[in-house]
């Protein structure tokens, strides 16, 4: 099968294939010994040898996907340039390649998904795609009418509005409010910029749910294998 290289590297659980787009471009692949650093390029699957970082990149056949309750304190990404633990440390007894899912705070808790399947990855994370993304944050202070109806409009955020989202109120705790919020974008640091923007900063964040997947009890620092139904669901969106 003849198909783009940044594909390729994110059907063998490289990277995303956005990322994938960024290693050709920083020069770190090369197809039958020679450097490739422009995109448009090409492999054929049962010959051409792809080397990413000087080891062979050997397409994937089976997918693996997980759900990862990840504590505070744990960067997002599969190596931090600060020594700071990562996600990656949590699943240690992975044997697959798998890559987070989108992203979530060193200081947010909760649902995040693994997988070495990059062509699903991208799917997900691609901007045009709305699934829904459940947090429980406690923030300072209690929202009001306004705020809520902010939320249900969009809130400028970095000079552009956010879609539509849902701010709901579960409980008072003090000085805090612990609320329910809904978006379907997936922008840097959205629901910690969106509560400052309405002046009830977050104090807490954990997200709870992704589409219809849901955390459940997974215990803190603890993944689990996502169900053949879950799966399914996932490839449906
Ligand atoms: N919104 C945030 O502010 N942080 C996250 O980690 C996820 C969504």
């Amino acid at each position: 099968m003849v198909i783009r290289l940044q594909k390729f590297l994110a059907d063998a659980g490289v990277a995303s294939r956005r990322k994938a787009e960024e290693l050709i471009l920083e020069g770190k692949v090369s197809v039958n010994g020679q450097t490739v650093d422009q995109l448009g390029a090409k492999v054929d699957t049962e010959r051409d040898e792809v080397f990413f970082e000087g080891r062979r990149v050997i397409p994937v056949t089976v997918f693996h996907y997980y759900m990862l309750h990840k504590p505070e304190g744990y960067v997002t990404t599969v190596k931090d340039q600060f020594g700071r633990p990562t996600v990656m440390d949590l699943l240690k007894d992975v044997k697959e390649r798998v890559v987070p899912v989108g992203r979530l705070d060193y200081d947010t808790s909760g649902l995040l998904l693994l997988t070495n399947d990059g062509d699903l990855v991208y799917r997900l994370t691609h901007p045009k795609h709305q699934v829904k993304k459940i947090y429980l944050a406690k923030v300072f202070g209690k929202p009001d009418q306004r705020a809520i109806t902010l939320f249900r409009h969009g809130v400028t955020i970095d000079g552009r509005k956010t879609e539509p989202a849902q701010l709901e109120l579960l409980e008072e705790l003090g000085k805090y409010t612990l609320c329910r919020i809904t978006i379907t974008e997936g922008r840097n640091r959205q629901v910690r910029k969106m509560c400052e923007a309405v002046k009830h900063p977050v104090a807490t964040l954990k997200r709870v749910a992704t589409g219809e997947l849901d955390l459940g009890d997974l215990p803190r620092g603890k993944y689990r294998a996502l169900t053949e139904k879950e799966i399914a669901y996932l490839k449906s969106l």
